[in-house]
């Protein structure tokens, strides 16, 4: 299959009315938070980093904040039935609801975005203690997922006021490479993809900078579309999948059914050394997708030469894929709760900047026998 990405030559430079800084943190809302929090740390090598609950006076639910050198992960969890986000787990199970990005004006974000149409989830506001002053706001996007944009002032305390620093002395654990954010990808109802794309463009300033079609994106039996944006600087990317109509069901399709609706399909984490980050991550537990072990005969072939040594990516079932401006090595979970929703990628960039077209058959082969598996395809 070719591998050279489809660059939209139509999307051109223009002003960034809506300057990221990156990704500030990933919000999940979860049945049990103490326990999803431990599964980050043990599993993925997150550090603790904040608490917030009964005990630093937020009485309804407790948020746990997790670290590893640029990620922070919340997990929070309601502590009564009738809590609106009781709710929002009863309908999706556990899932995402941030997408939380850095910003220097958390004000004029919320302006610049609600002006162009974007739905307000909550108006600028400021949080302060002794330890300095945070401004969040935020608006809505696809699903029940929103963006809150934050602009830390001076702050020096742990994660954001109301939050304490969270601390756990009898019990530490080693991180395992992961670096940043790459990517957060979301899966849309049939024939949404194209609004998305617009609501990226128009509302954030946003552009498509890579589009799969159906052709790109299909096997035997399913299929699915997909395009890339990104904002300005190329800090926050977020590809936007619908489904494609195939012999059988497509995954996206599996997706929306199990967390009834639109919401994030994967979020893609970087690390400088791959097969030692994946080699940690299986040793405590994490479960990836396996391509057959013939993904490795012609290999150099698809990809030219490499750095790495093939057995461990073979031992480890690493991908490799190359586009016009280097190669990236990428390899996915298998979803990280009972329902066949988020998963994630572990991703490692030589220069490459696309997404691994070249995998995607035999990505989708191996997701495709896990559906098979689970009777839904
Ligand atoms: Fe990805």
């Amino acid at each position: 299959m070719d591998s050279i990405p489809v660059i939209n030559k139509n999307a051109t430079a223009q002003t960034d009315f809506l300057p990221l800084e990156g990704t500030d943190y990933v919000e999940f809302y979860v049945g049990n938070a103490k326990q999803a929090a431990h599964y980050y740390r043990s599993v993925l090598g997150f550090q603790p980093h904040a608490y917030a609950g009964p005990e630093t006076g937020q009485k309804d639910k407790v948020s746990y904040v997790v670290k590893q050198q640029k990620m922070q992960f919340v997990f929070t969890t309601p502590l009564k039935t009738d809590h609106p986000i009781s709710e929002h787990i009863h309908r999706h199970g556990d899932g995402i609801k941030v997408l939380a990005l850095r910003v220097q004006d958390a004000t004029k974000a919320w302006e610049d975005t609600t002006a162009r149409g974007g739905k307000s989830y909550q108006e600028p506001h400021s949080l302060k203690d002794d330890n300095g002053e945070v401004i969040i706001s935020g608006i809505h996007t696809y699903g029940e997922v929103v963006h809150i944009f934050v602009e830390r002032k001076n702050y020096h305390g742990a994660f954001m006021p109301g939050y304490r620093e969270w601390k756990t002395p009898h019990y530490s654990n080693t991180e395992t490479g992961l670096l940043y954010v790459d990517h957060c990808v979301g899966n849309v109802g049939w024939n949404q993809m194209n609004p998305w794309v617009k609501f990226y463009e128009e509302v954030m300033g946003f552009r498509n900078i890579l589009t799969f079609d159906d052709n790109d994106i299909s096997t035997e039996y399913s299929a699915l579309m997909s395009k890339v944006m990104s904002n300005g600087n190329g800090y926050v990317k977020f590809p936007i999948n619908e489904p494609a109509e195939g012999k059988k069901k497509s995954q996206v399709e599996e997706y929306l059914e199990f967390y009834n609706g639109e919401g994030v399909q994967h979020v893609a984490m970087a690390t400088h050394d791959i097969v030692h980050t994946v080699t940690e991550l299986r040793s405590r537990g994490m479960e990836f997708l396996q391509v057959p072990s013939s993904y490795y005969d012609d290999l150099f072939e698809r990809v030219g030469a490499i750095e790495e040594d093939l057995e461990p990516l073979k031992e480890l079932g690493i991908l490799v894929d190359r586009d016009e401006e280097g190669y990236l090595l990428q390899l996915f979970s298998k979803p990280v709760e009972d329902r066949p929703t988020l998963f994630f990628e572990i991703i490692q960039r030589k220069g490459a900047k696309s997404f691994g077209k070249g995998n995607f058959k035999a990505l989708f082969e191996a997701i495709e026998r896990e559906q098979g598996l689970r009777g839904n395809l």
